[in-house]
C-alpha cells in the first residue's frame, strides 16, 4: 500500500483537530500558593570536543504567575540556554528548577515533553510556521501532542487567532502574510494551549520597527490579561516594556557573586 506523504498526514490530522465534536475539557491552571518558576543555582554545561562549555553558571530566579520578564545580555551570555531550561527542553546540569511546584530537574524525557506540550508556549525569532499549512492549522499544531476534544481545539484556536487580531486571516498561508502577521500567528500558536508560561527568543529580531512596536503592544496587552511572559531580547525597547529585566554576563546574572566551581 502506498504511504501518504508526512505533510498530507499532518494536514489531515489538523483537519480532524479543527472539526467540531463533543467532549469539552477544561484547561489546567497552575497550582496556587507557590511560585510559577523557582530556579536555584541553575547551571548548564555542554560537553564539546574542545572541553566543557559553561553556558549557564548559577542563576536564581523566582517568578509569580502573571509576570513579564525580559532577559538581556551579549551574544553567548546564556539567554537561549536559560529559555531552553525554563521551557523544559532540557534539564539543568546542576541546580534545581521547579515549575509550578514540579521538580523539572528530576523528570524523565517523557514527563518533560508532557509538561512542555501542556503548559509552555514558545515563540521564536524566525516564527517557525509550516508554510504549507493555513494560519488555523499552524495554530492547531501544538494540539497534536495533547488529548483534547476537537471542539475545544477549534474553539481555542479561533480564540487565540482573534486575540492576536488575525480573525480575518485564518485560511491564509504564511507566504500570504507580512512578517508582523507571521509573528502574530506564532504568538497565537503559543497562546492557544492556554500555557502557564510563554517563552519568546528574540521575537522582534526579524521585524521592522513598526511591526516590532505592534508585537510589543500585543505582549503588553496579553500580560495585562494575566499571561506570563519571558522574552529574550537585545533590544532595550523590548526590555523597557517588561516588568523586570535580568542581564546575563557569561552565564550569570550581572552582579551575582561568583560560585564555587
Ligand atoms: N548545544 C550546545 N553545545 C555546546 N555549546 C553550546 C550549546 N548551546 C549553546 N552553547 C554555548 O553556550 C553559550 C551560551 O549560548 P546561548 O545560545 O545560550 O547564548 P545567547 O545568549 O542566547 O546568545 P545569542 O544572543 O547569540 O543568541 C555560548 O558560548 C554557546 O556557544
Ligand atoms: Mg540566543
Amino acid at each position: 500500500m502506498a504511504q501518504r506523504a508526512p505533510l498530507a498526514a499532518l494536514r489531515e490530522l489538523c483537519q480532524d483537530l479543527l472539526r467540531p465534536a463533543a467532549l469539552p475539557q477544561a484547561a489546567a491552571e497552575p497550582p496556587a500558593g507557590q511560585p510559577l518558576v523557582l530556579a536555584q543555582g541553575l547551571c548548564k554545561f555542554y560537553p564539546t570536543q574542545y572541553g566543557q562549555v559553561e553556558a549557564l553558571r548559577g542563576l536564581d530566579l523566582t517568578m509569580a504567575g502573571g509576570e513579564y520578564l525580559a532577559i538581556m545580555g551579549a551574544s553567548g551570555s546564556g539567554k537561549s540556554t536559560l529559555l531552553t531550561l525554563l521551557g523544559c527542553l532540557d534539564r539543568p546540569s546542576r541546580g534545581s528548577y521547579h515549575l509550578a511546584g514540579q521538580d523539572v530537574s528530576q523528570m524523565g524525557d517523557r514527563e518533560l515533553s508532557r509538561l512542555r506540550a501542556n503548559h509552555i508556549g514558545f515563540i521564536f525569532q524566525t516564527f517557525n510556521l509550516l508554510p504549507q499549512l493555513t494560519v488555523a492549522e499552524n495554530v492547531a499544531l501544538p494540539f497534536l501532542y495533547r488529548q483534547q476534544s476537537p471542539e475545544l481545539v477549534k474553539n481555542q484556536v479561533e480564540q487565540a487567532i482573534i486575540r492576536v487580531g488575525l480573525g480575518h486571516r485564518q485560511d491564509h498561508r504564511p507566504a500570504q502574510l507580512s512578517g508582523g502577521e507571521m509573528q502574530r500567528v506564532a504568538i497565537a500558536r503559543a497562546l492557544a494551549i492556554k500555557p502557564w508560561l510563554i517563552l519568546a527568543d528574540e521575537p522582534t529580531g526579524n521585524l521592522d520597527s513598526q511591526n516590532s512596536q505592534a508585537i510589543l503592544a500585543l505582549f503588553q496587552e496579553l500580560n495585562s490579561q494575566g499571561v506570563t511572559l519571558v522574552v529574550v531580547t537585545h533590544d532595550p525597547q523590548v526590555a523597557a516594556r517588561a516588568g523586570r529585566t535580568i542581564h546575563l554576563l557569561d552565564g550569570r546574572p550581572l552582579g551575582a557573586p561568583e560560585q564555587a566551581p
